[in-house]
């Protein structure tokens, strides 16, 4: 992976970046050390060398059991317990998995939404295949996760009989904490554990992320591979000039105190478009606090330079971009050359599709620049297993030292309560009897 920040320049000069040297890697020995805000929920910082060849193994046995007995695995959870996973399946998987047959089971996601119809098509579909459940929650209290899995265990005992859906179900959560962790040794599931000091958003690399990730068949040792040599790359001891982490904080910091309090981060293929949402959370939840932070927006191009591009190219001038660029595609394949050439494209004829994908990003990155719009480029090789692996485990360490830059605590998450307060109050949840009153009231 590398990190280039020569088109913020017109905007924040290098030497301004790089005069926040000692602040940012003062913020990494913290993170490391645990001597700032949050500091109980460092546990990923270590994680991706301290995962140990029995966890894994753990976790691949179960992926072989799925692999023999389910068709589809369905994996229930929100938030951080569901777009680690899902940014990586989307962006390794072919673009056309749902239509094509495969060896490992198809992987399903529920319980990031309430909606009715989203459940009861699931459950329509569930109806006449092998399926298995993978419930996800660290608190083990989310509401959105916990009624899927009721509704999907109580679909799966009917059709398969109690026995044997127990078998189906594996349950990852708290050690010995929550509603799911009491509902799991009651019922007998299999459990992994969510460590206590990893929260949602930096859990990709636990079980959260892998076990999806090995029952879709793709291998968990090599992302673990990418991110434990990303963390090699971003630890204390590594000089400023080479720690992309440290850079890419301090830039997009010195973008923010200039004014630009938007970023956007862009991909060009539109596998990537799940691991722009686990950012856009990673990044959302863990720096917009206390009426500050960067505003984190995704687009995929080149399709959204049809709605979106307007408005970045001559809308308010608040924003800057991020790209994640790929060196390589997976496929190659090349434009015919058409002899009526009616719709005059003869001029890419036997050109590499990807060269004219290579050649918008480029001419968008400039248009861009010309427009007021800094633009920061991470590349990577190619989109695979070990890259991922890198890519998020840089976001997730450069988020903490960015977290910290901007003077907040980038593991807390206080203002997700406020619907939740709100809804169960609507809803007449017990103990929630006086804000019942407060919120009928003002409907009236
Ligand atoms: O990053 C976070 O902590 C949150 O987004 C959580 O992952 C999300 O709210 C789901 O929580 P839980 O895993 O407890 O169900």
């Amino acid at each position: 992976m590398k990190l280039y920040i020569d088109h913020i320049t017109k905007f924040v000069s290098k030497e301004k970046v790089y005069a926040r040297r000692d602040e940012a890697l003062g913020y990494v020995k913290a993170l490391y050390e645990k001597t700032g805000k949050g500091s109980d929920f460092l546990g990923w910082v270590q994680l991706p060398a301290s995962v140990t060849e029995s966890e894994i193994a753990a976790i691949e046995e179960v992926a072989s059991f799925y692999k023999k007995n389910a068709e589809i695995v369905v994996v229930i959870g929100i938030g951080g317990s569901y777009l680690g996973a899902k940014a990586t399946l989307e962006a390794l998987s072919d673009n056309f998995w749902t239509m094509k047959e495969n060896e490992n089971p198809k992987m399903i996601f529920a319980g990031q939404n309430i909606s009715e119809d989203y459940l009861y098509e699931l459950i329509d579909l569930l109806e006449t295949r092998k399926y298995g459940i993978v419930v996800i929650s660290k608190s083990g209290t989310t509401t959105e996760p916990a009624v899927a899995f009721r509704l999907l265990k109580d679909h799966l005992e009917k059709k398969a009989g109690k026995t044997q859906a127990k078998d189906l179900i594996v349950a990852i959560t708290d050690e010995k904490r929550g509603a799911l962790r009491t509902l799991a040794r009651q019922e007998g599931y299999r459990t992994f554990v969510i460590p206590d000091d990893v929260g949602g958003r930096y859990s990709v690399l636990t079980p959260v992320g892998l076990l999806p990730v090995a029952i879709a068949g793709f291998s968990i040792r090599q992302l673990l591979q990418g991110a434990a040599d990303m963390q090699k790359a971003t630890g204390p001891g590594v000089p400023f000039e080479e720690n992309p982490a440290a850079i890419y904080a301090a830039a997009r910091n010195e973008l923010y105190r200039s004014g630009k309090t938007a970023e956007i981060l862009a991909g060009y293929h539109p596998k990537l478009l799940y691991v722009t949402e686990w950012w856009k959370q990673l990044y959302g939840e863990s720096e917009g606090k206390e009426n500050r932070g960067i505003f984190p927006a995704g687009v995929t191009l080149t399709a959204d330079l049809h709605s979106m591009g307007q408005y970045i190219q001559e809308g308010l001038r608040n924003i800057f971009e991020t790209v994640i660029s790929v060196e390589r595609t997976a496929h190659k394949l090349r434009i015919p050359n058409d002899p009526a050439n009616l719709d005059t494209l003869n001029f890419l004829s036997e050109k590499r599709i990807d060269e004219v994908n290579k050649m918008a990003e480029l001419g968008t990155m400039l248009a861009h620049v010309d427009g007021g719009v800094p633009n920061i480029r991470i590349e990577i090789p190619a989109i695979n297993e070990y890259n991922l692996g890198e890519l998020f485990y840089f976001f997730e360490i450069a988020c903490g030292i960015s977290g910290y830059m901007l003077g907040v605590n980038p593991f807390d998450q206080p203002g997700v309560e406020a619907y939740k307060k709100n809804m169960f109050a609507l809803l007449d949840k017990p103990g929630y009897e006086e804000e019942s009153k407060k919120i009928k009231a003002r409907l009236q």
